[in-house]
């Protein structure tokens, strides 16, 4: 049966684009609707382009939880994949979906997770630290950030002379490979 997918994402979404690509081309599942909780987030435009709605919600309606919750269930959503979403996710919906949601971090968690580590803040602490390997972690998301059970991770070298940006767009060619695919793993209960 195919299973319905809502992609979360604040900012610039070519995870989702990725994913909603993948299962484009699939019959395991689809991306049947974006939420963002940003006004001119890129992602928008992205899931314009490809066909997918996007629901752009207020943040009184993500503390009210009930109207993001009625969005997913107008579209049917079985299982919601944060993709650079930057807010935590609340406990209507955690109650509503426990055990359906995962996310994706571009650090090898428990390193480098947390209250404000996202995007190139991440890679700055990293290089700041001086780690020799960097990669993402995959997880299930509970109440709190970045803490949820690894469901897996993957590493890549940090290199001499490597900038956020440049350790950024490896830790992203990571994400691009790995997470469609354990997305569409998950879904199909092959991976816990
Ligand atoms: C991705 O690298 C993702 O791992 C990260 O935000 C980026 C979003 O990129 N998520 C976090 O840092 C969550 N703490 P994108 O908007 O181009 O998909």
């Amino acid at each position: 049966m195919k299973e319905n997918i809502a992609i979360f994402a604040s900012g610039n979404g070519t995870n989702a684009e990725n994913i909603i690509r993948y299962f484009q081309e699939k019959k395991t599942a689809e991306v049947r609707l974006v939420l963002t909780n940003r006004q001119k987030a890129p992602v928008r435009g992205r899931a314009a382009s490809l066909g997918v709605p996007c629901f752009c919600f207020t943040k009184d309606e993500w503390e009210a939880g009930t109207p993001v919750l009625d969005m997913l269930a107008r579209h049917q959503v079985d299982a919601i994949v944060l993709a650079g979403f930057l807010l935590r996710v609340s406990p209507a919906i955690l109650d509503r979906y426990a055990g359906h949601i995962i996310n994706i971090h571009p650090s090898l968690l428990p390193k480098f997770g947390g209250k404000g580590m996202y995007g190139t803040h991440v890679h700055e602490a990293v290089l700041a630290a001086g780690e020799q390997v960097s990669g993402i972690t995959i997880h299930h998301v509970d109440g709190h950030y970045d803490e949820g059970a690894i469901i897996c991770q993957h590493t890549c070298p940090v290199l001499p002379g490597d900038t956020p940006e440049t350790l950024a767009q490896r830790v992203h060619g990571l994400e691009y490979a790995y997470y469609p695919r354990v997305i569409e793993e998950w879904v199909a209960g092959d991976r816990t």
